[in-house]
């Protein structure tokens, strides 16, 4: 069969790989955990999946507008700046099929031929494969576990030439848990800023931080309004990874080019998904400590002393379930501790 040169320049998915994987080996009886999927093993909140059969039983189920309904536009806007402390309005946002659609939809609007786009290392396995579908050349920073696996603005621009468009931010990052600082990401913005670099935040794993680290968004920093595009989703926040929902921040005119594509592609993301989406950005967000606690916990080993467990190192600087672990700085395991509330909230469940 004769496939067009963009098609063979990209793998499948070693994610999607592995879930196929998993599900045969499990429909032959096998007993196996898949690490394969970033994927929170909670139920999508209670709140959330009544919100998504009341828009059933209401009929919500014709197109929306391509963008998604400004409702959760607007929602997501509002909870960006509440959670994140930004400031964009509806018409700077749009609601896409997951955080990788909207990733997928921004590469084929930005990069083409000749393009480098810069991406740390160790990364997201679907970044440089989206990069290339584009036509643009993927460009590694090797980041080092000694620095906590964080990217230096120093890093950055020694990796930037005159072909380079965009870099990809993900922090906290997946695999690593590696989490930018905020100085430091400013640092990156002034010199993306200063050869006129796309920096492209994507923030979905923003709310799985662990002490010290706070949720943090570059759309709060003074002067990041032209040239930063944030990608977030509400996947791993909201145990929603299904649902098939994610969104874009950034200037009008980049929004507007994204919808164009949307529009002769997916067109709108699934109507009632969306308004499950819509409660998620105006409801409570307590389970997110929970989940919060539970990764934590999964991720340090534990020594049991009579009845007494106390916590020993962190497993091997890798999440379990594919999730970004806390990290230990400094080689000690203070690191690996989630905040009292995520270990109070976790106590809670287990009572249950
Ligand atoms: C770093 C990163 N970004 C984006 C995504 C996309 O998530 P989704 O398409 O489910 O919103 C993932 C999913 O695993 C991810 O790990």
């Amino acid at each position: 069969m004769q496939l067009t040169d963009r098609i063979n320049r990209i793998q499948i998915s070693p994610t999607a790989a592995v879930i196929a994987e998993a599900d045969k080996l499990k429909s032959r009886g096998v007993d196996i955990a898949d690490f394969g999927p970033g994927e929170p093993d909670f139920p999508t909140p209670d709140h959330i999946k009544m919100a998504a059969i009341k828009a059933i039983e209401e009929n919500k189920s014709k197109y929306t507008p391509t963008g998604g309904i400004m409702p959760l536009r607007e929602a997501i806007c509002a909870w960006h700046k509440r959670e994140l402390g930004s400031s964009y309005e509806a018409k700077e946002c749009i609601v896409s099929v997951g955080g990788k659609h909207s990733i997928f939809n921004v590469m084929s609007v930005l990069i083409q031929l000749g393009n480098e786009v810069i991406i740390p290392a160790p990364y997201w396995v679907s970044f440089p494969d989206i990069v290339k579908y584009a036509g643009g050349t993927p460009v590694f920073v090797e980041t080092k576990p000694e620095d906590g696996f964080s990217v230096k603005a120093s890093a950055i621009e020694k990796a930037i030439t005159p072909k380079t468009k965009l870099l990809i931010l993900n922090s906290p990052s997946n695999p690593t848990g590696g989490v930018v600082a905020p100085d430091e990401f400013e640092r990156i913005l002034t010199v993306c800023k200063k050869h006129s670099v796309w920096l492209m935040g994507d923030e979905c794993y923003s709310h799985f931080t662990y002490e010290p680290h706070k949720p943090y968004s570059i759309a709060s920093a003074a002067g990041s309004r032209e040239n930063v595009i944030i990608i977030g989703s509400v996947s791993k926040t909201f145990a929603m990874t299904g649902w098939r929902i994610g969104y874009t921040l950034g200037p009008e005119a980049l929004i507007q080019a994204l919808i164009k594509l949307q529009s002769q592609s997916t067109s709108n993301a699934t109507s009632i998904a969306q308004y499950a989406a819509l409660e998620a950005m105006r409801g409570p967000m307590e389970t997110v400590p929970v989940m919060l606690a539970e990764y934590g916990f999964r991720s340090c080993c534990w020594k049991r002393r009579g009845s007494h467990w106390s916590r020993a190192k962190p497993l091997a600087r890798r999440a379990t379930c594919g999730f970004p672990t806390p990290l230990p700085s400094n080689g000690s395991t203070k690191g690996c501790a989630a905040s009292n509330d995520s270990f109070r909230a976790l106590k809670l469940r287990r009572k249950q």
